[in-house]
């Protein structure tokens, strides 16, 4: 079967069915469109009946074609890939290239008029995927876990970064396209496993545990991609606490999770208690939130419902649900984990509304080193400790023209996640300051001569004013 797929690959790269080759021959405007499931212009910018234009129709649009040249169209009927229509070959899969370079297999879109969505459903590659794939830590790791691997993309990913890989998923028919995906994708050696949450890596540890779970909140678990059947956000949470039991020392947990808002509660409350007693150090961002209508309509349209018969009704039940609930909205976000061996954990629970330099995966590990730097610096430390302001910090002044104070100074990073600190006058001459060479007392005690403050005091209010700007990676513990 591997030579198959070996040959289809050739195939496809041969035509240019390729991320770049796709979205050069579709264009701007087709593309669009298609994000807002409208076909026409893709069809359009593909009628010439070239291979290239054959195989997008076939695979990505799903409409049927004359056979390109070369495609073994008996062999990949055999595979359940391809079906025959009336003399034409129409495709039973989502097949896409992916931005690893690889190939992606999935079940077929559903756009609206479609028939409804098996129950079994294995979604493709998408925003979520893209969302999670670029969070993950790029630090290179013996064993990965990729629960709820779906169409496979998250290991097209781990590839090449972890030794072994180990990916699970409830759904059998999950399993069998992430196959396919990994053999296009001229992936070998994955260790493909089906089960319920960690249920089929009993008693094993990982360096890497990735999930892009099934996190949507609804009343009933009605498709697997993307429901669990466990209530409400019980599934993330029960995966956030049973995650450590799986880590090797040092390892770290990386997933997608939707949350409650619920009346009387603060949401940062909710979701850190998920992480209390894990014993990991944590990280948790909510990056966007929607109220319930909003949200219902968001998956009543992914399950391309809206306009059916049931629209309606599936929207007033799911409504009705969330406000028996005392819901006032819902979360999207990243959760991480990293058992960091410490007997004094910290989680950090924030909103990050901004566009942070992707990928974040790239300085995730440097985001939980300083929040537990932060966390664990004493104020006795603090005299002694020797900080160098990270690169890329702008400072910004904003006064009335002609004062000789500003009346506001902003500390704002260039690069990572892209925060701003408002901040005083002594932690923007320690901005100015801090490379790292000398330790924070005398510097403070030199910004005193300065300012004309009383040094005590300054070193006083030092833990309040600096702990936060380290957690937040504006400056650095020197080691050096
Ligand atoms: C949103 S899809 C993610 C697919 C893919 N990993 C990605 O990043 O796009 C969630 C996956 O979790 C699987 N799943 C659902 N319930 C599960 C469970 N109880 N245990 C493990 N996996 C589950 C689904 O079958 C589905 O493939």
């Amino acid at each position: 079967m591997n030579d198959l797929f070996d040959r289809l690959r050739e195939l496809l790269l041969d035509a240019g069915y390729t991320i770049d080759g796709v979205r050069e021959r579709l264009g701007e405007v087709a593309a669009t469109a298609l994000s807002r499931e409208e076909t026409v212009p893709a069809l359009r910018a593909t009628r010439d009946g070239d291979p290239l234009g054959t195989l997008i129709r076939l695979w990505w649009l799903g409409v049927p074609v004359d056979a390109p040249a070369g495609l073994p169209v008996a062999e990949l009927a055999a595979a359940g890939l391809v079906a025959s229509d009336g003399g034409r070959v129409v495709s039973t899969v989502h097949l896409q290239p992916w931005e690893t370079g690889g190939y992606v297999v999935s079940d077929r879109k559903v756009r609206p008029g479609d028939p409804a969505l098996r129950p079994d459903h294995v979604v493709g590659a998408g925003g979520a995927s893209a969302n999670l794939a670029q969070l993950v830590t790029r630090r290179p790791v013996e064993r990965a876990l990729d629960l709820g691997t779906g169409c496979g993309v998250q290991v097209l990913h781990l590839d090449g970064r972890a030794r072994e890989i180990v990916a699970t998923d409830v759904n059998p028919r999950a399993l069998e396209l992430a196959r396919i995906s990994w053999a296009l994708s001229g992936i070998r050696d994955v260790d493909a496993r089906e089960g319920s949450l960690f249920e089929p890596v009993a008693g094993e540890r990982f360096d890497l545990v990735v999930s892009n779970p099934p996190f949507v909140i609804s009343p009933a678990g009605r498709f697997t991609y993307r429901e669990s059947g466990f209530e409400a956000d019980g599934f993330c949470r029960e995966l956030v606490r049973q995650a450590p039991r799986f880590l090797a020392p040092g390892g770290t947990c990386q997933l997608l999770a939707n949350w409650l808002h619920v009346r009387g509660e603060d949401w940062r409350d909710r979701v850190g208690g998920w992480l209390t007693g894990t014993g990991c150090d944590g990280w948790v961002v909510q990056r966007d939130v929607q109220d319930p209508a909003e949200y219902v309509e968001l998956w009543l349209r992914d399950a391309a419902e809206q306009g059916t018969a049931r629209y309606r009704e599936l929207y007033d039940g799911w409504l009705g649900w969330l406000e028996s609930m005392d819901v006032t909205g819902i979360g999207f976000g990243w959760i991480t984990l990293h058992d960091s061996g410490t007997l004094d954990p910290v989680v950090r629970v924030e909103e990050l509304g901004q566009r942070v330099e992707l990928p974040v995966g790239g300085y995730v590990d440097e985001v939980l080193a300083s929040i537990a730097a932060a966390h664990r610096l004493s104020g006795a430390e603090l005299p002694g400790v020797r900080l160098a302001l990270a690169e890329g910090v702008l400072e910004e002044r904003i006064g009335p023209p002609g004062a000789e104070d500003p009346s506001r100074i902003t500390l704002r990073q260039t690069r990572g996640l892209r925060r701003t600190a408002r901040v005083g006058t002594v932690e923007a001459a320690l901005a100015g300051v801090c490379d790292g060479d000398y330790p924070l007392g005398p510097l403070l005690a030199a910004i005193a001569e300065l300012t004309g403050e009383d040094a005590d005091d300054l070193l006083a209010k030092a833990p309040e004013a600096i702990r936060p700007l380290v957690a937040e990676g504006f400056f650095h513990i020197s080691t050096g």
